[in-house]
This record gives structure tokens, sequence and C-alpha cells, in this order.
């Protein structure tokens, strides 16, 4: 019997998992917040699995709403890295030092104008989008509206209804427009238009990529997005077209961060390494996403590049660490001016 038991014992410790020395081994887990595509989130989380030999555990949130889910856990962190989204709300976290400064071993390899926007290694740069407009052209051109080619186009009160954004409590993309506009009109001037377009809203959604796909299956006509992710709707078949505002648009540089008081630093920082190289940077295309990566050696597909290409004559000197100085105080000012009013 006392055999028996022993057995018994052994087996489950065996099961549980516990070493010879008693202790159990720590599974190797990276928790990584992802505020870009989806299907990239899920392509990087499964790569990195097989390269690191660990567990990723992911979960998608905008830009905005991943900045206050990390000061929601400051006391606790549960994230070790903070990847994709918007830089803007990255900066704010960086500010409030929800992040921690690093510099990736291929630091060398990453184009100096985006690698470290913000100065100090606050937030890392890891792509580059154009802001714009997708628009549903056969849409519009049956109800007869002329297809919006401007933000002031965007006011014209025929297309009551058929706007789209996302809010920018949440999301990256709309506190992106929101910088655009207070960059190329002035801020009064910017919270004025705004307010003038909530009248033409139909839908506000959480993430920037959202209203998109409302404008690809004919339930709005027009959107305010990256550029990037309306070539992406095109791709997947929706009558989806690209256009670059006349007045001057802004751009995005998708931030990178490594979270303050991450459980797995180390991990961590050898996610920020691999996810930089130009062998990694290349998958983005795989799942359509087109940004312009930042690693100097990874090759640039052309339509990525076409983005870039036909907007440089349009996009304004957007400044990162203005916005990013600004933002929180934008956010409040939106919510008591513009989505405050009925419409
Ligand atoms: C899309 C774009 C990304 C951008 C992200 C921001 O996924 O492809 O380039 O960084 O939106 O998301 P958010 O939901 O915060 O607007």
């Amino acid at each position: 019997m006392k055999r028996l038991l022993a057995g018994v014992l052994v087996v489950l410790l065996l099961a549980i998992g516990l070493t010879s020395a008693g202790f159990a081994e720590e599974e190797k887990v990276l928790n990584m917040y992802f505020s870009a595509a989806e299907n990239w989130g899920a392509l990087l989380a499964e790569k990195f699995e097989e390269y690191a030999d660990c567990r990723v555990d992911w979960i998608r949130m905008s830009s905005a709403e991943t900045y206050a889910r990390l000061k929601a856990e400051s006391d606790n962190p549960r994230g070790d890295v903070w990847v994709g989204g918007t830089l803007d709300p990255h900066t704010v976290a960086a500010d409030e030092g929800l992040t921690e400064a690093y510099q990736p071993s291929n630091w060398d390899e990453q184009i100096v104008a985006v690698r470290d926007p913000v100065g100090d290694l606050r937030v890392l740069g890891m792509y580059s989008g154009v802001l714009g407009f997708g628009v549903n052209v056969p849409l519009l051109e049956a109800e007869g509206i002329a297809i919006p080619q401007s933000w002031e186009d965007l006011l014209d009160p025929s297309l009551k209804g058929y706007v789209g954004m996302a809010n920018p409590n949440t999301s990256g993309t709309a506190l992106t427009t929101v910088g655009t506009l207070v960059q190329v009109f002035g801020e009064d001037e910017a919270f004025e238009y705004m307010t003038k377009l909530h009248q033409n809203i139909g839908v506000y959604t959480k993430s920037g990529a959202a209203p998109g796909v409302l404008v690809g299956r004919g339930e709005l006509g027009v959107c305010i997005i990256f550029l990037h992710d309306v070539i992406k709707h095109a791709e997947w078949g929706y009558p989806v077209t690209p256009i670059v505002p006349e007045e001057g648009t802004g751009f995005e540089i998708g931030g990178l961060n490594l979270i303050a008081g991450a459980p797995h630093p180390e991990l961590a920082k050898l996610f920020i390494d691999w996810v930089l190289s130009a062998e990694v940077q290349e998958l983005m295309s795989s799942v359509k996403s087109y940004q312009l990566p930042t690693n100097m050696n990874a090759i640039v597909p052309d339509v990525a590049q076409k983005i870039f290409d036909d907007a440089k004559d349009r996009l304004i000197a957007y400044d990162f660490t203005y916005v990013g100085e600004n933002a929180l105080r934008w956010m409040e000012r939106w919510t008591a001016e513009v989505y405050s009013q009925s419409r």
C-alpha cells in the first residue's frame, strides 16, 4: 500500500510538472498588447512562438484603449510589450512612465527619421502610414453625390449620414485625424470643423479601420482612415478608392513599447529586436498590411511605396511631440464640444 501511494505521488508530481528539485519550471509567456490589424497580430504571435519557443498571449485593442489599459494596470502591470497602433497614445503612456525606454539590437538598421520620433527612445517606430479618405465611389455616384476630394467637401450637406470615422477616445486613427486637422487648420478652427462634420457622421466606431468595412459594404459612403487600410479593403474586393485630401494630410508612425514593470522584460526585449528585423517586417504584406517598414533593409512592396508617393505633395510635417503633449486635452475637448452635440 505504501509503495502504491508513493507511486501515485510520483505520477502526480510529474503531471503537475514539478522537477526533481521540487520547483515548477516556469512557462515562457509573452503578453502582447497589439494595436494594428488583428490578422497581423495573429501572425506575429504564431511566428514568435516558434522563434522563441514560448507562448504568446495577446489581445487586439485600439491605440487609446491600450493606453487606458496600461494606466488602469499600472499598479500591477500585466502586459510585456505594446506593439503597433499610432504613436500618439504611446507617447502619452511614455510621458506618464507607463513604458520604458529600450534600444533595440538592430538600431542601426532603423530609418533615422522614424526610429525615435519623440526622442530619448520614449517610443520606437515600427511602420508608417498616410491618413486620408476611403470612398465608395459607385455608391456615391448612384446617389448623385459628388466624390469628396477635400476636408471641406466632407461638410457638404449631401453627405449627411454617409461619413464614418472612429472615436478619438479609443482609436489612434481618429486621434491622428484630430492632430492632423489641428495642424492643417489651427486648433479652434479644427474643433469648429469637427462640430460641423459631426452633423454628417453616420457612425463613430471604436477601432480606426472599422469604418472602412462599412464603406466597403455600402453602409457608409466615405470614411477617414489610413490609406493602407483602404488598399487592403480594395484587395478584399470592396469597391473602395483612396483619396488624399486637398488641404493636406497627416501620417502615423506605428509605435512599439516595452511596458514598465513588464512581468517578462527579457522576452519583451527579444520580441522588440525580432519584430524590427527586416525579415519580420517583410511579413506585413503577407497579411495585406501595407504600411512602410522602418527597417531600411526590408523590401518595400510597390503598393506600399505608391501610397506615400501619391500623397507626398500633400503630407504635412506632423509634429508627434506636439500631438503627444495635447492629446488628452483634445480628447476631452472633442467629447465636450463635438460628441456631446445632437445630430
Ligand atoms: C489600423 C492601421 C494601423 C493603425 C491602427 C490604429 O490597424 O492599419 O496602421 O496603427 O489601425 O488602430 P486604432 O484602432 O487605434 O485606430
